[in-house]
């Protein structure tokens, strides 16, 4: 499949995630088919640490607090599919209590929706007092980094970077700014040195904040729930990856697809989907989660699966998704 046809585009709704980026970035054709996107080459650690811009007449910062920075070098996951509702939020939370938790990871989840699910997946968990700088200043108007804005939840070694419904308006007020796909990227530097891991949930469509997401990204993660829509844009998330790092040079591997809300009563669609799915097959997550309401529960009481029922079979799913991930990410370990 070309990356950059010259017709008009003839994918599925998914592939509006490679022709928006084409027609974001533009650039050189190329043939290369997604089998040969590598699975999991080492991550590139990037660059060094730099002190947050500020803006004159704002409250004076302590320009050594600024430029320190934490001993980590973490791994970014953006977790990312352009269909709405297939689970991002679902995984992104579980993915990033997961890693704390299970994995002992220092965890920073970042929310890039505008709507603010991870905020409301996680309100149990929430500290009395976050800073009030939002994430869509920090973006918009280069006011600190993440590192000012993110907080320390009540899980243990999860810190969490929320939305605010002004990143909605960031499309619009980014518009023609040069440079305006890297801002997260940049914002971002600091925080990496702070954590081990970082969790990017992201929103769904192709714009300037997936962009955003993508570019600070080392791994993709792209959740596909049972349905013929959702994995018509599997082959497209790998175009994006290409097109990420053919146009702009930035390596983005994939991490995984998780097959997610999987009902095994659904066989005739369950089979359509699952033999569209085999042509990518070493990306697969081998496990599934499944259609599983203590997960919905668990949103609705504002904490991960893991506290709110581990024994349910969403919590062993998505306990199994983790170790695969942490599996891919840092290599196999034994296990404790
Ligand atoms: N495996 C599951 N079983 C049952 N319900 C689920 C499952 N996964 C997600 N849900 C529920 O489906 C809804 C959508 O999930 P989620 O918010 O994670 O999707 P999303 O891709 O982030 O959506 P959006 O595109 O709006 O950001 C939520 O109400 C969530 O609780
Ligand atoms: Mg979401």
């Amino acid at each position: 499949m070309s990356l950059f046809p010259e017709t008009k585009n003839t994918e599925g709704p998914q592939g509006l995630i490679a022709s928006s980026l084409r027609r974001l970035l533009g650039g050189p054709r190329t043939d290369r088919p997604p089998s040969s996107i590598p699975s999991f080459p080492p991550p590139s650690a990037q660059g060094s640490a730099e002190a947050g811009r500020r803006m004159p007449g704002r409250a004076p910062v302590d320009p050594a607090a600024v430029a320190r920075k934490g001993p980590y070098a973490a791994e970014v996951i953006a977790v990312c599919a352009q269909k709405g509702g297939v689970g991002k939020t679902t995984t992104s939370v579980n993915l990033a209590a997961g890693l704390a938790l299970l994995e002992g990871k220092k965890v920073l989840l970042i929310d890039m929706d505008p709507q603010g699910h991870c905020a409301l997946a996680l309100h149990s968990e929430l500290p009395a007092e976050t800073p009030s700088r939002p994430l869509s200043e920090v973006l918009t108007r280069k006011l600190g980094d993440i590192h000012d804005i993110a907080f320390d939840t009540k899980i243990p070694n999860l810190r969490l970077c929320p939305s605010d419904k002004d990143l909605a308006q960031a499309e619009s007020i980014l518009a023609g700014r040069i440079g305006k796909e890297f801002l997260l990227r940049k914002a971002l530097e600091r925080a990496r040195s702070f954590a081990e891991v970082v969790v990017i949930d992201c929103p769904p469509n192709l714009g300037t904040l997936t962009l955003n997401a993508l570019l600070a990204a080392d791994w993709l993660l792209a959740p596909c729930d049972m349905s013929t829509l959702s994995v018509e844009g599997v082959g497209d998330i790998f175009d994006t990856v290409e097109t990420v790092r053919d146009t702009l040079g930035h390596h983005l591997s994939v991490l995984g697809v998780v097959r997610t809300r999987h009902d095994a009563k659904n066989k005739k669609v369950n089979d359509a989907v699952e033999q569209t799915l085999e042509q990518w097959s070493r990306h697969l997550v081998t496990t599934r989660i499944p259609v599983n309401t203590a997960l919905a529960q668990a949103q609705l009481a504002g904490t991960p699966i893991f506290s709110h029922d581990p024994d349910c079979r969403g919590a062993k799913a998505y306990a199994e998704v983790v170790r695969d991930v942490a599996s891919r990410v840092w290599g196999a370990k034994p296990t404790a």
